[in-house]
Order: structure tokens, then C-alpha cells, then sequence
């Protein structure tokens, strides 16, 4: 079922060495590496099919058309959206929240209102929308987190007044691992007519996600750390709210009629998607998430939570270590310092010896603050990594702890 030494085949840049040692990648909460098949989906764009889409009459843009238009369905059935005109392509999750926040935040946002968030947040769901709330003189509010990194739920339903207009909450953290949960989070807002916006930009490698069993409103995510392009991403959200929601860019593309005294917008999902999309990597993200779904998301999460575990007791095992975020429910990723050791040159000496794992305050500095700490050293692991590689990585750990003391 879940033949690892096959998968690693499939990811060419994991037979590369740096400073002449086997890549350890455990850097994979900031981008995951690329399987063949999507690298392979690029070029034959690039080589064989390039062409602009949803306006020429020729063949290569009649195809090229056919082939963004099935990625966008590819991502309907990925998360089991109603309809593929929901899904929204984006950039990535950034520019996804991004729109939400302009348009959404535009037609529904007035002075004094608020904009529910969490203590874990990625600054790609604070800082859009602290921007939209200084045009509308509205405010942050934040459910606060607890020392293990879940969020702290007590009188939970008090944090929904009637001046929230919308909860936007991550639903795996970056820095921590922790897996939110959503589902009651949804139904809580529901209760009190409160649209939903989940970042998934963490979940959907390590999850298996159902917007329709949801009920969420929105869902973002990246393109890049599924296993897909950079540069591509989505937005998904029901159909009632983006009717409702005003275009976030103008251009071509977005129109259906445009005169010096007026412009018609086109339907969904064009109305969000101005200017020639990113059509290679679109068209890339759907081999991506096939790949995903050939190996199957439940045999992905079983096999990354037997990594979690034999990471966190290896790791539990080193004087001085400490873990931050140690939620029941996590995705592999794992956040720790070394006692009087910077993470910063913890780092660079991990990656000397051939493990790259990221330092520093993972664009998520509310979390580093509530801990009162500079940073952690994170290692999240992928599908491709293994126990071996973890047994590098804590070797290189005490190598670094030696060098230390
Ligand atoms: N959001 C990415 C990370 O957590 C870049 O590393």
C-alpha cells in the first residue's frame, strides 16, 4: 500500500547531496519537494501546449483551456467542493485570505466590528485583514492559545458577538503541528450566522479535507506545499458568498461587458480571476494532487503520524530539549530549542551536516511572543522522509549539542 522506497523514486531532488551528504529535507511545512509527474506536467505545458486560455479560438489555447478548466475540477473532488465553480485559483494561500479579506471585508465590514481569529495564526491571516479593519475601523479578535498549543476554548461561544463578522482560524498551525478542531469551531459560528474561513494551507498534504462535511465558507490553500508548483493556489468558497462578494482585481478576463461608463463582471469563478492565471502550474497542480491521491491521504497521515511519534520520543530523549506545541491532535511537525543554544545556529549547523529544517519564528511571531521565545528549530516531515532520516537528524543534534558545551 505505502511503499516508501518506490515514493522516494518519485522525487528526484531527494537523490541530490548538499556539502556532499545525503539531503535530509525536513523543511516541508515551508515547501514540499515535487514528484516527477509535476515537474514533468510543466515542462510538456512549456514544451508542447503553451498557449493563452479561455479566449483563443486555436487549438493549443482550445487545449490548454480544457486542461486548467479539468485541474480546477481535479481540486473540486479534492476537497469535495459542491461545484467547480467555487474554486477560486490564487496564487497561493496568501493572495486567497488576501481576497477574501479585500472583498469579503469590503461589502460586509463596518466600524466596530470584528474579525475572530486565533493566538496561532500564520501572519497570512492576521495581517490582511488587520489591513481591511484600519480602512473600516473594525478589530481583531483572538482566541487565545494554551502552553501545549491548542486553542483555549473555554467560553468559547462568548468570543461570537454580534459584531463578529467572520471567523478566520487556521486549521493545522505551521509553527506548532496543532490540528484545530474545525469542525465544532464551524458549527459554533453557524449557530450564530457567522461565515467561516479555514487556512488549510497546512492540512491538505497531511488531511483529508471535505468542505461539504465542513460546512466551511472559505478554504485557502497552497499549491506548493501539496506537492504542487509554486505560484498556484486556491481559494474555495460557497457560491452564495462570492455572488455576493465584489471582484478583488479588475482586468481582462473578469468581464462580461466593458464600456468607459460601466463594467458587467463575468460569472464565477472568472469574476476573481483577472489577467492571463498561472497556466503551467494550474495546470500542474492537478497531476500534484492525482499523485496525492494515488498514495491515498489515509495512508499519508498514518505513515506521517508513525514519523511524528518515533520523532518526538527520539527527540524527548535529548538533555535539554524542549518541545513547543505538544496538541493531542498533530501533523508531523515538530517545534523545539536546544537549552542555551541560539535556533539560529542550531540551524546552520544542522544544515552543515546535511538537515534542513527551518529556524526562526515561522511568520508566526503572536505564537513566539505567547511563549516568550525568539524562535524554535522546526522539522516537519513529508511522505518521502524516513526513520533513518530522523536518526540524522538527532546524530547531527547532539553534534551540535557538543559543539556547545
Ligand atoms: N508558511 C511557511 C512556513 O511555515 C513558509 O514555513
Amino acid at each position: 500500500m505505502f511503499d516508501i522506497n518506490k515514493i522516494r523514486q518519485d522525487f528526484p531532488i531527494l537523490k541530490r547531496t548538499v556539502y556532499n551528504r545525503p539531503l535530509v529535507y525536513f523543511d516541508n511545512a515551508a515547501t514540499t519537494q515535487k514528484p516527477q509527474v509535476v515537474i514533468d506536467a510543466i515542462s510538456k505545458y512549456y514544451e508542447q501546449d503553451n498557449a493563452n486560455i479561455h479566449r483563443g479560438v486555436h487549438y493549443l489555447s482550445q487545449m490548454g483551456t480544457q486542461a486548467y478548466e479539468e485541474s480546477r475540477k481535479a481540486v473540486k473532488t479534492f476537497i469535495n467542493a459542491e461545484h467547480d465553480y467555487e474554486i477560486i485559483f490564487t496564487r497561493g494561500a496568501t493572495e486567497s485570505i488576501n481576497l477574501v479579506a479585500s472583498s469579503f471585508g469590503k461589502k460586509y465590514l463596518k466600524q466596530g466590528d470584528e474579525i475572530l481569529l486565533s493566538g496561532m495564526e500564520h501572519h497570512s491571516n492576521i495581517v490582511p485583514w488587520q489591513i481591511i479593519c484600519e480602512e473600516k475601523e473594525a478589530k481583531l479578535a483572538v482566541i487565545p492559545i494554551t502552553d501545549t498549543g491548542e486553542l483555549n476554548l473555554t467560553d468559547i461561544e462568548k468570543r461570537f458577538t454580534d459584531k463578529t463578522k467572520l471567523l478566520a482560524i487556521t486549521h493545522v498551525s505551521n509553527a506548532l503541528g496543532t490540528i484545530n478542531p474545525i469542525k465544532r469551531l464551524i458549527d459554533i459560528a453557524h449557530k450564530y450566522n457567522i461565515p467561516v474561513l479555514i487556512d488549510g494551507a497546512q492540512a491538505v498534504s497531511h488531511l483529508k479535507v471535505d468542505v461539504k462535511e465542513l460546512d466551511c465558507d472559505f478554504y485557502c490553500f497552497s499549491g506548493h506545499k501539496v506537492y504542487g508548483p509554486t505560484g498556484i493556489g486556491v481559494l474555495y468558497g460557497k457560491e452564495k458568498l462570492l455572488e455576493e462578494m465584489p471582484p478583488y482585481q479588475g482586468g481582462g478576463e473578469m468581464i462580461r461587458k466593458v464600456t468607459f461608463e460601466k463594467t458587467e463582471y463575468s460569472s464565477l469563478p472568472f469574476k476573481f480571476e483577472a489577467g492571463t492565471p498561472n497556466i503551467a502550474d494550474g495546470i500542474a497542480l492537478k497531476a500534484a494532487l492525482d499523485y496525492v491521491s494515488s498514495i491515498g491521504l489515509f495512508n499519508i497521515a498514518l505513515y506521517e503520524a508513525e514519523l511524528l511519534h518515533y520523532a518526538t520520543n527520539q527527540l524527548l530523549n535529548i538533555n535539554g530539549l524542549k518541545i513547543y506545541g505538544t496538541a493531542k491532535e498533530k501533523a508531523a511537525v515538530i517545534s523545539f530549542l536546544l537549552e542555551n543554544i541560539h535556533p539560529y545556529d542550531a540551524g546552520t549547523i544542522l544544515d552543515k551536516l546535511g538537515v534542513a529544517v527551518r529556524t526562526g519564528h515561522h511568520c508566526a511571531q503572536p505564537i513566539m511572543d505567547w511563549y516568550g521565545i525568539p524562535g524554535t528549530i522546526r522539522a516537519s516531515f513529508a511522505l518521502y522522509n524516513t526513520k533513518e532520516e530522523i536518526d540524522g537528524m538527532i546524530k547531527s543534534l547532539q553534534k551540535v549539542i557538543e559543539m556547545f558545551s
